[in-house]
Protein backbone atom coordinates (compact mmCIF):
# COMPACT_ATOMS: atom_id res chain seq x y z
CA UNK A 1 0.00 0.00 0.00
CA UNK A 2 1.35 3.66 -1.16
CA UNK A 3 2.16 6.09 2.10
CA UNK A 4 -0.77 8.13 2.63
CA UNK A 5 -0.47 12.09 1.27
CA UNK A 6 0.93 14.02 4.00
CA UNK A 7 -1.67 16.06 5.85
CA UNK A 8 -1.35 19.73 6.93
CA UNK A 9 -4.05 21.14 8.90
CA UNK A 10 -4.82 24.78 9.43
CA UNK A 11 -6.67 26.45 12.61
CA UNK A 12 -6.64 29.64 14.28
CA UNK A 13 -5.20 28.16 17.28
CA UNK A 14 -2.97 24.89 17.75
CA UNK A 15 -2.69 22.42 20.42
CA UNK A 16 0.68 22.45 20.50
CA UNK A 17 2.14 19.32 22.73
CA UNK A 18 3.70 20.01 25.71
CA UNK A 19 5.83 16.92 26.71
CA UNK A 20 3.62 14.52 24.52
CA UNK A 21 3.82 10.67 25.16
CA UNK A 22 2.23 8.63 22.98
CA UNK A 23 0.07 10.34 20.08
CA UNK A 24 -3.39 10.43 21.56
CA UNK A 25 -2.44 11.32 25.50
CA UNK A 26 -4.37 14.73 24.08
CA UNK A 27 -8.52 14.13 24.06
CA UNK A 28 -11.12 15.07 21.51
CA UNK A 29 -10.30 17.21 18.34
CA UNK A 30 -6.78 18.23 19.65
CA UNK A 31 -5.86 14.44 19.75
CA UNK A 32 -7.61 12.75 16.81
CA UNK A 33 -5.99 15.80 14.65
CA UNK A 34 -2.40 14.74 16.08
CA UNK A 35 -3.34 11.12 15.63
CA UNK A 36 -4.51 11.50 12.00
CA UNK A 37 -1.06 14.12 11.56
CA UNK A 38 1.06 11.24 12.78
CA UNK A 39 -0.83 8.67 10.56
CA UNK A 40 0.34 11.05 7.52
CA UNK A 41 3.43 12.58 8.96
CA UNK A 42 1.81 16.10 8.90
CA UNK A 43 1.83 19.67 10.09
CA UNK A 44 -0.04 21.64 12.36
CA UNK A 45 0.31 25.73 11.41
CA UNK A 46 -1.82 28.73 12.78
CA UNK A 47 -1.47 31.51 15.80
CA UNK A 48 0.56 31.00 18.53
CA UNK A 49 -2.38 32.95 20.87
CA UNK A 50 0.49 35.88 21.26
CA UNK A 51 0.01 39.29 20.67
CA UNK A 52 3.17 41.46 19.34
CA UNK A 53 4.31 45.03 18.41
CA UNK A 54 4.69 44.48 15.00
CA UNK A 55 3.64 41.08 12.71
CA UNK A 56 7.25 39.34 11.80
CA UNK A 57 6.35 36.54 9.79
CA UNK A 58 8.71 34.71 11.76
CA UNK A 59 7.36 30.95 12.46
CA UNK A 60 8.57 28.47 15.73
CA UNK A 61 8.50 24.76 14.56
CA UNK A 62 8.51 21.66 17.08
CA UNK A 63 7.89 18.26 15.91
CA UNK A 64 7.22 15.95 18.46
CA UNK A 65 6.13 12.20 17.50
CA UNK A 66 6.70 12.87 13.77
CA UNK A 67 4.05 15.78 14.21
CA UNK A 68 5.65 19.08 13.20
CA UNK A 69 3.62 22.22 14.80
CA UNK A 70 4.74 25.34 13.23
CA UNK A 71 3.08 28.77 14.59
CA UNK A 72 3.00 32.49 13.90
CA UNK A 73 2.66 35.52 16.62
CA UNK A 74 0.08 38.49 15.64
CA UNK A 75 0.30 41.85 16.07
CA UNK A 76 -1.97 43.39 18.78
CA UNK A 77 -3.84 45.20 15.70
CA UNK A 78 -3.84 41.90 13.96
CA UNK A 79 -5.72 40.05 17.30
CA UNK A 80 -8.02 43.36 18.17
CA UNK A 81 -9.10 43.21 14.33
CA UNK A 82 -9.36 39.58 13.40
CA UNK A 83 -9.88 37.74 16.50
CA UNK A 84 -11.75 40.05 18.81
CA UNK A 85 -13.06 42.26 16.08
CA UNK A 86 -14.61 40.27 12.80
CA UNK A 87 -14.36 37.12 14.14
CA UNK A 88 -15.76 36.99 17.53
CA UNK A 89 -17.85 40.37 17.50
CA UNK A 90 -19.39 39.69 13.42
CA UNK A 91 -19.41 36.18 11.93
CA UNK A 92 -19.77 34.60 16.14
CA UNK A 93 -22.79 36.58 16.77
CA UNK A 94 -24.36 36.62 13.33
CA UNK A 95 -23.72 32.67 13.03
CA UNK A 96 -25.41 31.88 16.18
CA UNK A 97 -28.62 34.04 15.16
CA UNK A 98 -27.12 36.74 17.18
CA UNK A 99 -28.14 39.75 14.94
CA UNK A 100 -28.73 42.18 18.05
CA UNK A 101 -25.31 41.52 18.89
CA UNK A 102 -23.36 41.03 15.33
CA UNK A 103 -21.01 44.63 15.09
CA UNK A 104 -20.30 45.34 11.14
CA UNK A 105 -17.28 47.51 11.63
CA UNK A 106 -15.11 47.97 8.04
CA UNK A 107 -11.89 48.01 9.60
CA UNK A 108 -12.35 44.71 11.24
CA UNK A 109 -13.36 42.85 7.86
CA UNK A 110 -10.24 44.50 6.22
CA UNK A 111 -8.22 43.03 9.45
CA UNK A 112 -9.73 39.89 9.07
CA UNK A 113 -8.56 39.37 4.89
CA UNK A 114 -5.44 40.72 5.92
CA UNK A 115 -4.90 38.11 8.85
CA UNK A 116 -6.07 35.38 6.01
CA UNK A 117 -3.97 36.62 3.78
CA UNK A 118 -0.90 36.15 6.44
CA UNK A 119 -1.70 32.84 6.97
CA UNK A 120 -1.44 31.72 2.94
CA UNK A 121 1.98 33.89 3.16
CA UNK A 122 3.04 31.84 6.06
CA UNK A 123 1.40 28.80 5.40
CA UNK A 124 1.77 28.19 1.41
CA UNK A 125 5.73 26.94 1.83
CA UNK A 126 5.02 24.37 4.10
CA UNK A 127 3.23 22.96 1.94
CA UNK A 128 3.97 20.00 -1.03
CA UNK A 129 2.19 19.70 -3.96
CA UNK A 130 0.60 16.65 -3.03
CA UNK A 131 -0.23 17.25 0.60
CA UNK A 132 -4.10 17.55 1.33
CA UNK A 133 -4.78 20.54 3.26
CA UNK A 134 -7.91 20.67 6.51
CA UNK A 135 -8.60 24.49 7.27
CA UNK A 136 -10.97 24.76 10.17
CA UNK A 137 -13.50 27.20 10.99
CA UNK A 138 -14.76 30.93 11.03
CA UNK A 139 -11.58 32.53 11.38
CA UNK A 140 -10.21 31.34 8.57
CA UNK A 141 -13.48 31.17 5.95
CA UNK A 142 -11.19 33.10 3.03
CA UNK A 143 -7.71 30.85 3.46
CA UNK A 144 -8.42 28.55 0.90
CA UNK A 145 -8.70 30.96 -1.74
CA UNK A 146 -5.95 32.83 -0.77
CA UNK A 147 -3.41 29.47 -1.20
CA UNK A 148 -5.23 29.67 -4.63
CA UNK A 149 -4.47 32.54 -5.04
CA UNK A 150 -0.64 31.28 -4.09
CA UNK A 151 -1.14 29.17 -7.08
CA UNK A 152 -1.81 25.54 -4.93
CA UNK A 153 -3.91 23.26 -6.37
CA UNK A 154 -3.91 20.64 -3.63
CA UNK A 155 -7.03 18.81 -2.09
CA UNK A 156 -7.79 21.79 -0.03
CA UNK A 157 -11.27 21.35 2.63
CA UNK A 158 -12.70 23.27 4.89
CA UNK A 159 -14.55 22.28 8.24
CA UNK A 160 -16.95 24.78 9.64
CA UNK A 161 -17.47 24.21 13.66
CA UNK A 162 -20.33 26.34 14.51
CA UNK A 163 -23.61 26.76 13.04
CA UNK A 164 -24.53 28.24 9.31
CA UNK A 165 -27.11 30.81 9.84
CA UNK A 166 -30.36 31.04 7.63
CA UNK A 167 -29.80 32.84 4.55
CA UNK A 168 -32.53 35.86 6.09
CA UNK A 169 -30.19 36.31 8.48
CA UNK A 170 -27.03 35.85 6.81
CA UNK A 171 -27.53 38.30 4.26
CA UNK A 172 -27.31 41.14 7.01
CA UNK A 173 -23.43 40.74 6.58
CA UNK A 174 -22.23 43.39 4.25
CA UNK A 175 -20.02 41.70 1.45
CA UNK A 176 -21.82 38.41 2.63
CA UNK A 177 -21.48 37.07 -1.47
CA UNK A 178 -17.70 38.19 -1.22
CA UNK A 179 -17.44 35.89 1.97
CA UNK A 180 -19.35 32.72 0.48
CA UNK A 181 -17.24 33.00 -2.73
CA UNK A 182 -13.97 32.39 -1.36
CA UNK A 183 -15.83 29.08 0.30
CA UNK A 184 -16.23 27.73 -3.63
CA UNK A 185 -12.80 27.71 -3.75
CA UNK A 186 -12.33 24.61 -1.54
CA UNK A 187 -13.08 21.09 -2.95
CA UNK A 188 -14.85 19.68 0.31
CA UNK A 189 -16.97 21.92 2.79
CA UNK A 190 -18.45 20.02 5.96
CA UNK A 191 -20.97 21.36 8.27
CA UNK A 192 -21.91 19.91 11.70
CA UNK A 193 -25.63 18.86 10.99
CA UNK A 194 -28.00 18.79 7.70
CA UNK A 195 -29.43 21.91 9.13
CA UNK A 196 -26.64 23.84 8.91
CA UNK A 197 -25.75 22.02 5.69
CA UNK A 198 -29.16 22.89 4.56
CA UNK A 199 -29.14 26.41 5.30
CA UNK A 200 -25.79 26.65 3.02
CA UNK A 201 -26.98 25.27 0.15
CA UNK A 202 -30.20 27.47 0.44
CA UNK A 203 -28.21 30.69 0.48
CA UNK A 204 -25.71 29.57 -2.48
CA UNK A 205 -29.00 28.76 -4.59
CA UNK A 206 -30.74 31.80 -4.10
CA UNK A 207 -28.17 34.21 -3.66
CA UNK A 208 -25.02 33.31 -5.55
CA UNK A 209 -27.34 31.37 -8.30
CA UNK A 210 -25.32 28.40 -7.72
CA UNK A 211 -26.05 25.22 -9.22
CA UNK A 212 -27.16 23.07 -6.46
CA UNK A 213 -27.67 19.38 -6.04
CA UNK A 214 -28.65 18.45 -2.78
CA UNK A 215 -28.61 14.99 -2.93
CA UNK A 216 -24.96 14.97 -3.64
CA UNK A 217 -24.26 18.27 -2.26
CA UNK A 218 -22.69 19.28 -5.01
CA UNK A 219 -22.05 23.00 -5.66
CA UNK A 220 -21.31 24.77 -9.33
CA UNK A 221 -20.72 27.97 -9.98
CA UNK A 222 -18.65 29.08 -12.74
CA UNK A 223 -17.39 26.05 -13.54
CA UNK A 224 -15.78 25.35 -10.59
CA UNK A 225 -17.46 22.24 -7.98
CA UNK A 226 -17.62 22.14 -4.60
CA UNK A 227 -18.84 19.42 -2.35
CA UNK A 228 -20.87 20.11 0.90
CA UNK A 229 -21.38 17.57 3.47
CA UNK A 230 -22.50 17.35 6.95
CA UNK A 231 -20.03 15.20 9.71
CA UNK A 232 -21.44 15.52 13.19
CA UNK A 233 -18.17 15.90 14.94
CA UNK A 234 -18.07 13.24 17.96
CA UNK A 235 -15.64 12.91 21.28
CA UNK A 236 -12.67 10.57 21.79
CA UNK A 237 -14.76 7.74 23.28
CA UNK A 238 -11.72 5.67 24.15
CA UNK A 239 -9.65 8.61 25.57
CA UNK A 240 -12.65 10.07 27.66
CA UNK A 241 -14.09 6.48 28.86
CA UNK A 242 -9.90 6.22 30.62
CA UNK A 243 -10.20 9.03 32.11
CA UNK A 244 -13.12 7.61 34.25
CA UNK A 245 -10.33 5.39 36.16
CA UNK A 246 -7.88 8.61 36.97
CA UNK A 247 -7.46 8.82 40.29
CA UNK A 248 -8.11 12.60 39.52
CA UNK A 249 -11.73 11.73 38.20
CA UNK A 250 -12.32 9.61 41.14
CA UNK A 251 -11.43 12.41 43.73
CA UNK A 252 -13.62 14.92 41.81
CA UNK A 253 -16.82 12.50 41.87
CA UNK A 254 -16.35 12.06 45.70
CA UNK A 255 -15.69 15.52 46.47
CA UNK A 256 -19.02 16.63 44.43
CA UNK A 257 -21.15 13.27 46.54
CA UNK A 258 -19.97 14.57 49.57
CA UNK A 259 -20.79 18.30 49.10
CA UNK A 260 -24.02 17.67 47.95
CA UNK A 261 -24.92 14.64 50.56
CA UNK A 262 -28.92 13.63 50.14
CA UNK A 263 -29.33 16.32 47.54
CA UNK A 264 -29.29 15.56 43.37
CA UNK A 265 -26.62 17.71 41.84
CA UNK A 266 -27.40 18.91 38.50
CA UNK A 267 -24.22 20.63 36.49
CA UNK A 268 -23.32 22.78 33.71
CA UNK A 269 -20.26 22.90 31.88
CA UNK A 270 -19.62 25.90 29.46
CA UNK A 271 -17.33 28.52 28.17
CA UNK A 272 -18.37 31.89 29.60
CA UNK A 273 -20.34 32.49 26.36
CA UNK A 274 -23.90 34.08 25.26
CA UNK A 275 -24.66 31.50 23.31
CA UNK A 276 -24.92 28.99 25.74
CA UNK A 277 -27.70 30.33 27.28
CA UNK A 278 -26.69 30.65 30.60
CA UNK A 279 -28.50 33.68 32.11
CA UNK A 280 -31.83 31.84 30.21
CA UNK A 281 -30.21 28.52 32.31
CA UNK A 282 -30.81 30.08 35.22
CA UNK A 283 -34.04 31.78 34.74
CA UNK A 284 -35.34 27.90 34.17
CA UNK A 285 -34.04 27.33 37.56
CA UNK A 286 -35.26 29.99 39.22
CA UNK A 287 -38.54 29.20 37.65
CA UNK A 288 -38.15 25.73 39.18
CA UNK A 289 -37.65 26.84 42.95
CA UNK A 290 -41.09 29.33 42.39
CA UNK A 291 -43.03 26.12 41.07
CA UNK A 292 -41.95 24.00 43.48
CA UNK A 293 -40.47 25.82 47.08
CA UNK A 294 -40.89 22.32 48.58
CA UNK A 295 -37.99 21.02 46.57
CA UNK A 296 -35.07 23.48 47.10
CA UNK A 297 -33.36 20.88 49.63
CA UNK A 298 -33.50 18.51 46.55
CA UNK A 299 -31.21 19.99 44.00
CA UNK A 300 -28.06 21.90 43.86
CA UNK A 301 -27.14 23.25 40.53
CA UNK A 302 -23.19 23.45 40.18
CA UNK A 303 -22.62 25.49 37.18
CA UNK A 304 -19.08 25.51 35.42
CA UNK A 305 -18.20 28.47 33.30
CA UNK A 306 -14.38 29.41 32.74
CA UNK A 307 -14.42 32.80 31.25
CA UNK A 308 -13.69 33.60 27.40
CA UNK A 309 -13.00 36.09 24.42
CA UNK A 310 -12.04 38.41 27.69
CA UNK A 311 -11.46 41.34 25.18
CA UNK A 312 -14.61 41.23 24.00
CA UNK A 313 -17.74 43.77 25.20
CA UNK A 314 -20.44 41.29 24.77
CA UNK A 315 -18.35 38.81 27.12
CA UNK A 316 -18.14 41.04 29.63
CA UNK A 317 -21.74 41.86 29.57
CA UNK A 318 -22.48 38.43 29.81
CA UNK A 319 -20.53 37.79 32.97
CA UNK A 320 -22.06 40.41 35.23
CA UNK A 321 -25.22 39.28 33.88
CA UNK A 322 -24.36 35.85 35.20
CA UNK A 323 -22.85 37.07 38.16
CA UNK A 324 -26.34 39.05 39.14
CA UNK A 325 -28.59 36.76 38.78
CA UNK A 326 -26.54 33.61 40.35
CA UNK A 327 -26.75 36.35 43.45
CA UNK A 328 -30.37 37.03 43.47
CA UNK A 329 -31.55 33.24 43.18
CA UNK A 330 -28.58 32.31 46.12
CA UNK A 331 -30.26 35.60 47.92
CA UNK A 332 -33.44 34.74 48.04
CA UNK A 333 -33.51 30.88 48.09
CA UNK A 334 -30.33 29.88 50.80
CA UNK A 335 -30.46 28.48 54.09
CA UNK A 336 -27.45 28.57 56.57
CA UNK A 337 -26.97 24.78 55.23
CA UNK A 338 -27.62 25.25 51.64
CA UNK A 339 -26.65 27.37 48.84
CA UNK A 340 -29.23 26.34 45.90
CA UNK A 341 -26.44 27.57 42.86
CA UNK A 342 -22.77 26.75 42.66
CA UNK A 343 -21.46 29.51 39.88
CA UNK A 344 -17.58 28.97 39.21
CA UNK A 345 -15.77 30.78 36.76
CA UNK A 346 -12.67 28.51 36.47
CA UNK A 347 -11.61 25.55 34.01
CA UNK A 348 -11.04 22.00 35.35
CA UNK A 349 -8.99 18.89 33.70
CA UNK A 350 -11.25 16.52 31.91
CA UNK A 351 -10.30 13.98 34.11
CA UNK A 352 -12.22 16.11 36.72
CA UNK A 353 -14.99 16.92 34.75
CA UNK A 354 -15.87 12.73 34.09
CA UNK A 355 -15.69 13.05 38.14
CA UNK A 356 -18.05 15.45 38.23
CA UNK A 357 -20.21 14.61 35.49
CA UNK A 358 -20.70 11.07 36.98
CA UNK A 359 -21.80 12.72 40.27
CA UNK A 360 -24.67 14.45 38.79
CA UNK A 361 -27.80 12.91 38.09
CA UNK A 362 -28.53 15.61 35.83
CA UNK A 363 -26.99 16.97 33.21
CA UNK A 364 -27.58 20.49 31.84
CA UNK A 365 -27.19 21.19 28.28
CA UNK A 366 -29.05 24.58 26.96
CA UNK A 367 -27.55 26.09 24.17
CA UNK A 368 -29.47 29.33 22.58
CA UNK A 369 -27.77 27.80 19.47
CA UNK A 370 -24.56 25.34 18.97
CA UNK A 371 -22.91 23.98 16.36
CA UNK A 372 -22.64 20.41 18.32
CA UNK A 373 -22.12 20.62 21.51
CA UNK A 374 -19.72 18.18 22.85
CA UNK A 375 -20.43 18.51 26.84
CA UNK A 376 -23.87 16.58 26.37
CA UNK A 377 -22.13 14.31 24.45
CA UNK A 378 -18.60 13.83 27.42
CA UNK A 379 -22.17 13.86 29.86
CA UNK A 380 -23.72 10.70 28.66
CA UNK A 381 -20.11 9.11 28.35
CA UNK A 382 -19.57 9.51 32.21
CA UNK A 383 -22.71 8.00 33.26
CA UNK A 384 -22.86 4.66 35.42
CA UNK A 385 -24.68 2.53 33.19
CA UNK A 386 -26.23 0.85 36.22
CA UNK A 387 -27.25 4.38 37.49
CA UNK A 388 -27.81 6.74 34.59
CA UNK A 389 -28.19 10.38 35.20
CA UNK A 390 -30.10 12.43 32.97
CA UNK A 391 -29.27 14.78 30.12
CA UNK A 392 -31.50 17.59 29.40
CA UNK A 393 -30.72 18.95 25.98
CA UNK A 394 -31.36 22.41 24.29
CA UNK A 395 -33.18 21.17 20.90
CA UNK A 396 -31.19 24.13 19.36
CA UNK A 397 -28.18 22.84 19.72
CA UNK A 398 -26.31 20.27 16.72
CA UNK A 399 -25.80 17.62 19.24
CA UNK A 400 -30.05 17.16 19.69
CA UNK A 401 -30.39 15.81 16.01
CA UNK A 402 -28.70 12.50 17.08
CA UNK A 403 -29.37 12.39 20.63
CA UNK A 404 -33.35 12.65 20.85
CA UNK A 405 -33.32 10.43 23.50
CA UNK A 406 -32.06 13.23 25.91
CA UNK A 407 -34.77 15.77 27.62
CA UNK A 408 -35.17 17.74 24.66
CA UNK A 409 -35.86 21.64 25.55
CA UNK A 410 -36.19 25.18 24.61
CA UNK A 411 -34.21 27.33 26.49
CA UNK A 412 -35.72 30.32 26.12
CA UNK A 413 -38.56 29.52 28.15
CA UNK A 414 -38.16 29.59 31.77
CA UNK A 415 -41.53 27.23 31.94
CA UNK A 416 -40.16 24.60 29.60
CA UNK A 417 -36.99 24.60 31.68
CA UNK A 418 -38.36 24.30 35.13
CA UNK A 419 -40.62 21.57 33.52
CA UNK A 420 -37.60 19.17 32.24
CA UNK A 421 -35.58 19.72 35.73
CA UNK A 422 -39.11 18.42 37.48
CA UNK A 423 -39.22 15.25 35.33
CA UNK A 424 -35.86 14.78 35.64
CA UNK A 425 -35.26 14.39 38.91
CA UNK A 426 -38.46 12.03 39.30
CA UNK A 427 -37.65 10.03 36.09
CA UNK A 428 -37.38 6.46 37.49
CA UNK A 429 -34.45 4.29 36.86
CA UNK A 430 -35.83 2.32 34.65
CA UNK A 431 -36.70 5.10 31.83
CA UNK A 432 -33.09 6.46 32.82
CA UNK A 433 -31.66 3.67 31.87
CA UNK A 434 -33.70 2.95 28.56
CA UNK A 435 -32.53 6.63 28.01
CA UNK A 436 -29.20 5.82 28.14
CA UNK A 437 -28.62 3.24 26.42
CA UNK A 438 -29.83 4.55 23.23
CA UNK A 439 -27.67 7.84 23.53
CA UNK A 440 -24.21 6.28 24.26
CA UNK A 441 -24.93 4.16 21.28
CA UNK A 442 -23.87 7.24 18.86
CA UNK A 443 -22.08 8.72 21.85
CA UNK A 444 -19.63 5.52 21.54
CA UNK A 445 -20.07 5.15 17.91
CA UNK A 446 -19.75 8.72 16.14
CA UNK A 447 -16.73 9.27 17.62
CA UNK A 448 -14.06 11.74 16.62
CA UNK A 449 -11.70 9.19 15.06
CA UNK A 450 -14.54 8.23 12.37
CA UNK A 451 -15.36 12.35 11.73
CA UNK A 452 -11.49 12.44 11.08
CA UNK A 453 -11.01 9.49 8.80
CA UNK A 454 -15.05 10.49 6.90
CA UNK A 455 -13.71 13.49 6.48
CA UNK A 456 -9.99 13.04 5.16
CA UNK A 457 -11.37 10.14 2.95
CA UNK A 458 -14.13 12.40 1.16
CA UNK A 459 -11.57 14.98 0.48
CA UNK A 460 -8.98 12.93 -0.85
CA UNK A 461 -11.23 11.00 -3.00
CA UNK A 462 -11.31 14.01 -4.94
O1 LIG B 1 -16.76 26.41 18.86
C1 LIG B 1 -15.80 27.04 18.11
C2 LIG B 1 -14.46 27.12 18.82
O2 LIG B 1 -13.47 27.60 17.95
C3 LIG B 1 -14.07 25.77 19.38
O3 LIG B 1 -13.45 24.98 18.41
C4 LIG B 1 -13.21 26.15 20.55
O4 LIG B 1 -13.25 25.22 21.58
C5 LIG B 1 -13.82 27.43 21.04
O5 LIG B 1 -14.52 28.00 19.94
C6 LIG B 1 -12.75 28.28 21.70
O6 LIG B 1 -12.72 29.58 21.29
P1 LIG B 1 -11.43 30.51 21.45
O7 LIG B 1 -10.36 29.94 20.56
O8 LIG B 1 -11.92 31.83 20.99
O9 LIG B 1 -11.04 30.50 22.89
Amino acid sequence: MSDPQRLVVISNRVAVPKARGAAGAQGGLAGALNAALQARAGIWFGWSGEACEEHSGDIATQTTDGVTTATMDLSKRDVDEYYNGYANSTLWPLFHYRLDLAEYERETGKGYERVNERFAEAAAPLIEPDDIVWVHDYHLIPLGERLRARGLRNRIGFFLHIPWPPTRLFVSLPFHERLVRTMLHYDLLGFQTEEWLSSFLHYCEHELGAQVDEATGSVTLEGRTTLARAYPIGIDWEHFSRLGEEGDARQAQQRLISSTRRRTAMIGVDRLDYSKGLPERLDGISRFFDRYPERVRDLVFVQIAPPSREDVESYQNIRALLEQKAGQINGARSEVDLVPVRYVNRGYSHAELFGFFRASKIGLVTPLRDGMNLVAKEYIAAQDPEDPGVLILSRFAGAAAQMQDAVLVNPHSPDDLAHAIRIALDMPLEERKARYEKLVVSVREDNVQDWTANFLRDLAAG
